[in-house]
């Protein structure tokens, strides 16, 4: 279709003839931009002092036109964007109905936020996350940070973070905002003999479940944290407002991907908009900011797991091929005939396969830490696997299929005693825990930005600088060369040699976006909702007769797998998606510890802080009418 405009330097979209012009009245620009400020002046979403909504500038309008692209204001804009929640849903099941979300029914339990987005907002820590629409921030600083490249005190427009106070935690110690469902759980704890579901050490050590049983006189002045609203959190989540088979949305496939926030989803468009270029590579000015922007999202990395150095930060496409990164670079480098090589039981694909291959390769054996019942490490038969021929333990931080937390800090303790270095998998844990990667003192950690609400396709490697430095280099090309001639190629330091050719740069900005936003939010106040959302889709789901949920670990980030007597996974899950419920039903890519469990599938449902008790009562609502019916 030729679209025709009789003013072509107004007009963005193409060229016409005189002819095609006359046959079209002229375009009123003032007249256009009146008629969208109005438009966006009803929508209940932030505006720009302009008149457009940020992100928009392109439209146009009288003081925008002509002059050069300006980087989106500062808005407040967590009112009423996103879906009304519906108010609680009766169920079927017994399970108490829990006190709404929704703006039309705050909540009335004390501890828990009320619906007050300005009060909410004003609560949150600034950390100078990028201004995109539906956050507050902090100008960048008026100077911009110099560039370590080619373009020294060139920078992205696009306002960079200022530092974020990260402790220095492996992992977060998990409040309960006192859900519905808590006291079920602490009585179902107390059934658990120490010891049987957890490693001794680790019990009431205050994480997860274990936290409950501290009484509630004893929580301390610095467990005063800022309130977590959730109706607040999910207007920042536009496909929360989708419907699917005229139900709304209810996202429980987490563990898959998670949805993003309308912060990564306006970087990246911005990104493509003002800074789009290739990086390192060229003496103009898009360089500068596309190269700038990428450099930034990698610090954004390294603070988020505190790493030491950006050299410690490579860009891969995600968890998938950060392990094979390192099993085809460090891994050919030093395993040989006869060394072995730990993993558990709980890995997923990506964490065995790559290993395997190498294992078949040089000859060396590959072993497994068992599980227990609940589907936590056994820890004293991990101990029996450890030797002087082990060269690497590469162990998950949280199952995918279970969610059983493993012990990684003393997994990775006990192999660097045993003269092992240790890999942690962070693709399912990152987004549910604060990880560190000095405190945990993992040699290599890897996790997927699609899982911690950014793009697809963008995944880290951490490395220690040491074992980067003394590593060859996996693919070669541009971008990780030094000097190139017929003889003989001089490779870049780390990270540059890991990075061969044009990476995701766009993706890798919208990483750095994802993390600003996780922080902001705060990874305490996640683990504290996703526990007590965890702890309330327990109890309703063990209600439902003929229902097994496989993996009671008791420490387990926010997965329910389960399986429903008389019933297939597909079904069940075809079931859900006819309420708009997604859930992932298969073998979640981890077939070894599903047949620990004398099974091929199961039905998982993972939560994430977005996802709310109402929507737990229609999960737990439609598995029970099924589970029903047929009785
Ligand atoms: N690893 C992803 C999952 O667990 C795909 O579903």
């Amino acid at each position: 279709m030729t679209i025709q405009t009789p003013t072509s330097e107004l007009n963005p979209l193409g060229d016409v003839s005189g002819a095609q012009a006359a046959a079209v009245p002229p375009l009123d620009v003032a007249a256009l931009s009146s008629l969208a400020n109005q438009f966006f002046a009803t929508l209940p979403t932030s505006i720009v002092p302009g008149g457009l909504p940020a992100g928009l500038s392109h439209l146009g309008g009288p003081s925008q036109l002509g002059t050069p692209p300006q980087p989106p204001e500062p808005v407040l804009a967590l009112g009423a964007r996103g879906p009304a929640l519906a108010p609680a849903a009766q169920t079927q099941t017994g399970v108490p109905e829990k006190a709404a979300d929704s703006a039309q029914a705050p909540r009335a339990r004390e501890g828990i936020a009320q619906n007050v987005p300005e009060a909410y907002a004003a609560a949150l820590p600034v950390v100078g996350v990028p201004e995109a629409r539906g956050y507050v921030t902090e100008h960048a600083p008026a100077t911009p940070p110099s560039s370590p490249y080619y373009f020294l005190g060139e920078s992205s427009s696009y306002p960079a973070s200022s530092d974020v106070n990260v402790p220095g935690e492996d992992r977060v110690l998990a409040r309960s905002f006192g859900l519905p469902g808590e006291d079920e759980l602490r009585a179902l704890l107390t059934d658990i003999p120490a010891g049987k579901n957890a490693p001794a050490k680790e019990q009431g050590n205050g994480f997860y479940f274990t936290d409950l049983n501290r009484p509630a006189n004893e929580k301390s002045g610095s467990d005063v944290r800022p309130p977590f609203d959730v109706s607040t959190v999910r207007r920042d989540f536009p496909i929360l407002q989708e419907r699917v088979n005229g139900k709304p949305l209810v996202w429980f496939d987490n563990a898959a991907t998670t949805q993003k926030p309308q912060a990564v989803i306006d970087r990246l468009a911005y990104f493509y908009a003002h800074e789009n270029s290739n990086i390192h590579r060229a003496a103009h000015e898009l360089a500068a900011r596309a190269t700038d922007a990428y450099e930034a999202a990698r610090d954004k990395v390294r603070r988020f797991l505190g790493a030491s150095s950006t050299e410690e930060i490579i860009f891969v496409r995600g968890a998938t091929e950060a392990i094979n990164l390192v099993a085809k670079t460090w891994g050919v480098q030093n395993i040989g005939e006869g060394d072995e090589i730990v993993v558990s039981n709980l890995e997923h694909h990506a964490n065995i396969v790559p290993w395997q291959q190498l294992a078949a390769e040089k000859g060396a054996r590959l072993r497994v830490i068992p599980v227990d019942d609940s589907g936590q490490i056994l820890l004293e038969e991990y101990r029996k696997l450890l030797n002087d021929k082990t060269r690497i333990v590469s162990i998950t931080q949280v199952s995918n299929a279970l969610g059983t937390v493993t012990p990684v800090k003393e997994i990775v303790a006990l192999a660097h005693a045993a003269g092992a270095k240790a890999l942690v998998d962070g693709a399912q844990s990152v987004s549910h825990m604060r990880v560190n990667v000095q405190a945990l003192d993992a040699d290599f950690f890897v996790f997927s930005g699609h899982k911690i609400f950014g793009p697809t396709g963008i995944g880290v490697v951490y490395g220690k600088r040491d074992i980067l430095e003394n590593t060859q280099p996996w693919q070669g090309g541009g971008n990780m060369i030094a000097d190139v001639t017929f003889e003989r190629t001089l490779y870049q330091a780390p990270p540059n040699r890991f990075e061969a050719g044009t990476g995701n740069i766009a993706d890798a900005v919208g990483l750095g976006a994802a993390l600003d936003y996780v922080e902001r939010i705060g990874l305490e106040n996640i683990a504290r909702y996703e526990h007590d959302l965890l702890a309330y889709a327990t109890q309703g789901l063990r209600t439902i007769p003929g229902l097994r949920l496989i993996g009671t670990a008791a420490e387990k980030a926010s997965v329910l797998s389960f399986v429903l007597q008389g019933f297939t996974t597909v079904e069940v899950g075809q079931a859900l998606n006819r309420e708009g419920i997604a859930v992932r039903a298969g073998h979640h890519c981890a077939q070894p510890i599903l047949r620990r469990f004398g099974l091929e599938a199961t039905v998982r449902p993972s939560l994430a802080f977005y996802n709310t008790c109402e929507e737990v009562d229609r999960l737990v609502s439609v598995v029970h009418r099924l589970a029903t019916s047929r009785r």
